[in-house]
């Protein structure tokens, strides 16, 4: 089994980026913390950054051709990308829609998503946890396994 972790804009300048919203903590950070409960869990990992739409949508492709379920954080394409959106319905990836930051507590432009119609759940609002609330909800032992 794989999880597919994917990155959108900007998220490689976590850690200098606005630390106030974002924090401190980098991307490389964040993937380290997920490789340590993913080999706890058995989960193989695939963690990827991208500033570019179509890498993105590449990526959403080749996760639900192979049944990986994703976490995604697509950063500002959240608020744009109808191409992202088409990605997930076309390709029928199980997606958990994350964000860092509690992104209805922010400006408005912020508070619609493209993403959300067609995730599976959505995470916000608990820094680098809400990568790690993700993985707990796709592989964790939590009630809707039992
Ligand atoms: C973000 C929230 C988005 O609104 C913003 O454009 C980002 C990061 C978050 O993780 O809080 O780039 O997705």
């Amino acid at each position: 089994t794989a999880v597919h972790v994917l990155n959108g804009p900007n998220l490689n300048l976590l850690g200098s980026r606005e630390p106030e919203v974002y924090g401190r903590a980098t991307l490389d950070d964040i993937r380290a913390a997920l490789a340590v409960r993913c080999a706890t869990l058995g989960v193989d990992l695939v963690f990827k950054q991208s500033n570019f739409e179509g890498d993105l949508v590449t990526w959403i492709q080749e996760a639900g051709a192979s049944g990986a379920p994703v976490i995604l954080n697509a950063g500002a394409l959240t608020h744009t990308s109808i191409a992202l959106y088409d990605a997930i319905k076309g390709s029928q990836a199980e997606v958990v829609e994350v964000h860092l930051s509690n992104v209805h507590a922010r400006e408005s432009f912020r508070h619609h998503s493209f993403i959300s119609p067609a995730a599976r759940g959505v995470i916000a609002g608990f820094g680098p946890s809400s990568y790690l609330l993700a993985l707990e909800a796709l592989f964790g032992n939590t009630i809707r396994k039992t």
